[in-house]
């Protein structure tokens, strides 16, 4: 009789006897819900041998750091330290337009932060930190089988596995058994919020691929706060569980506009919202006239930077979801 509540209780005898007495685990988190349930699952398993890294790379959402800081560290009491590395990440990225490049750097940047933060949490006996906390989860299995030789990647998803051959650590990866919806239901059973139990999903590389073009501070900051009011609308009309994933991304060309009397001459955002069942395939989502009216005129208005804005409706394939 498989149940969620007991693969939790076996889950933890396993990372108990996997770990032993004594040994520490380090892992990412990035907010999202499979790192978040992951996280909880070893704070569960081995309390505080469990230490949690989140490295802000200056390219995530608005208000992300502190939410995170509350949801895992006061809500869940997970052991975690936070790093605030953006200039890092920025000062790599300047000048970059090309959109794997941007990955690799963005990827490799993460592995360097990482990996000088998981130095520095050495456990109380000197010892080293022996394990590394994946949230693989069964279709990520499955792509990486698939999925063999850069032939075949469309787009490179970096995620921590340069990791592994760095540091040495070995890998524990509780969720590797479980689709997306299971893992959703353990985090309900684990007392994860809602609010994050239902996240949609966002990509590594963050907004430095929602810029499009070179990624600045003044550029993220245009791109994340016209995504802000994107969600904020999307959630406030009752839509955010009708789309599988939203976003606002910042295209690099600028457009004629007018306010009052004056011409003005600033960027463009383009919006996109998809409903899938697996990211492979998706549609775009088909909004109210009078919603995207609402957007648009709250972006354009209250983002400075940003003369127009369009909506993205164009399926995957052939368009992927991310515009870089
Ligand atoms: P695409 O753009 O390939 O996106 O249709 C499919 C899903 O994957 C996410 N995505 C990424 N996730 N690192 C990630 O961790 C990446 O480099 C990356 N690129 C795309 C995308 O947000 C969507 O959910």
């Amino acid at each position: 009789n498989w149940t969620m509540a007991n693969f939790i209780e076996t889950e933890i005898k396993r990372i108990r006897q996997l770990v032993g007495p004594t040994a520490e685990v380090i892992g990412a988190v990035s907010g999202g819900v499979d790192s978040t349930v992951g996280a909880k699952l070893m704070k569960e398993a081995i309390g505080d041998r469990f230490h949690a890294i989140y490295v802000d790379n200056g390219l995530m959402r608005k208000n992300e750091t502190v939410t995170v800081k509350k949801t895992l560290d006061e809500g869940l009491g997970i052991n975690l330290t936070v790093v605030e590395a953006g200039d890092e990440f920025l000062g790599k990225l300047k000048g970059i337009t090309d959109p794997e490049k941007k990955r690799k750097i963005i990827g490799n940047t993460f592995i360097h932060v990482f990996e000088r933060v998981a130095a520095e949490i050495k456990p109380k006996d000197g010892s080293d930190i022996e394990y590394l906390l994946q949230g693989t989860l069964y279709p990520d299995v499955i792509e990486s089988i698939s999925f063999k030789g850069p032939s075949q990647t469309i787009k490179t998803h970096h995620n921590v596995g340069g990791l592994l051959e760095d540091m040495k650590l070995k890998l524990i990866e509780p969720l590797r058994e479980l689709f997306k919806d299971e893992v959703r239901s353990l985090g309900k059973i684990l007392g994860i919020p809602d609010e994050l139990v239902w996240r949609h999903p966002f990509p590594g590389p963050g907004i430095g691929i929602r810029v499009l073009g070179e990624v600045t501070p003044s550029q993220v900051k245009i791109a994340r706060e016209a995504d802000y009011i994107f969600i904020e609308e999307i959630k406030a009309h009752g839509l955010y569980n009708q789309i599988s994933q939203a976003f606002a991304a910042l295209l690099p060309v600028k457009s004629v506009g007018v306010v009052g009397d004056q011409r003005t001459y600033e960027q463009v955002i383009a919006l996109r919202a998809i409903e899938t069942t697996d990211f492979m395939t998706a549609d775009w989502f088909v909004f109210e006239a009078a919603f995207l009216k609402k957007v648009a005129s709250r972006i354009v208005n209250e983002v400075d930077g940003v003369a127009r804005v369009t909506y993205d409706i164009t399926s995957k394939p052939p368009a992927t979801v991310e515009w870089e």
